[in-house]
């Protein structure tokens, strides 16, 4: 469903991706490892058009979209949850959420999904008239997730959940995550450094390294890997 294919990217004349291929099947949930700088965030952004590729291509249902806008991309049912959450911190968590549903004409639609997240999310219900500025780290992350969903999105690219959080709180998001791929009928590419919670919640993944894929995998095979032990599942990885 969302594919890209042989996809290499710059900054200035600097190689940042390499030949990337992955894939993520209707409802699948793939998860893309990597350390920092490793190009991880590059790839989301490939995927919505905020970078273009040099050379490859990106597929969603059968239709090129790198060569779309970004906005078309989103328009298109792709949806992110950017690594510092991208929420706008003088609007309330209503209008922040709102946002979520920009291209979204159907009124009803908007309230049928407003009331699924905040069932999801009752914390969100809670501060729904507070400005998103004043919420905490984890209430941010549940927003920006909440803001993805009011999309109703095929996929959902989720950058570095877990980063910046306390290990309760990422405990908490991880719940959710998989919650959402429980209840909801979408696809998630999930990009992590944290391997353990991101290989618990997937079916595959991928691991790229200096903006190279050099593994992928079920998620048993990558548990399995010595690269990935050593690099991303040891203890302080
Ligand atoms: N707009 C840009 N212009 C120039 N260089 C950039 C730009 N954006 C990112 N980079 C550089 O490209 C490299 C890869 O960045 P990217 O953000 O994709 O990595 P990442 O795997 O998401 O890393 P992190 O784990 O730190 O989020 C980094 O060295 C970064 O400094
Ligand atoms: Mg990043």
């Amino acid at each position: 469903m969302l594919e890209l294919r042989n996809v290499s990217t710059v900054y200035g004349t600097i190689p940042m991706l390499m030949d990337v291929t992955i894939n993520v099947g209707k409802g699948e949930a793939v998860c893309l490892l990597g350390a920092n700088g490793a190009g991880k965030t590059t790839v989301l952004k490939t995927i919505i058009s905020m970078v273009s590729p040099v050379s490859g291509e990106v597929h969603f249902n059968g239709r090129r979209i790198d060569t779309l806008p970004s906005h078309k991309v989103i328009e298109s049912g792709i949806a992110i949850v950017p690594e510092r959450e991208g929420l706008f911190p003088r609007m309330t968590v209503a209008d922040n959420l709102l946002m979520g549903a920009y291209y979204e004409a159907d009124k009803k639609k908007i309230k049928a999904r407003l009331a699924e997240v905040l069932a999801i999310f009752p914390r969100l219900g809670e501060r729904y008239h507070r400005k998103a500025g004043t919420l905490s780290g984890g209430e941010r992350k549940m927003l920006g997730i909440g803001r993805a969903l009011l999309a109703d999105p095929q996929v959902m690219l989720m950058d570095e959940p877990s980063l910046g959080l306390a290990p309760a709180l990422v405990n908490e998001v991880y719940e959710v995550i998989g919650r959402i791929k429980r209840e909801k009928n979408l696809a998630i590419l999930l990009v992590e450094q944290n391997a353990q919670k991101a290989l618990a919640v997937v079916e595959r993944g991928y691991v790229l390294q200096k903006g190279g894929i050099i593994l992928k995998g079920s998620t048993a095979e990558l548990q399995a890997d010595k690269i990935v032990q050593e690099s991303y599942l040891s203890a302080g990885a």
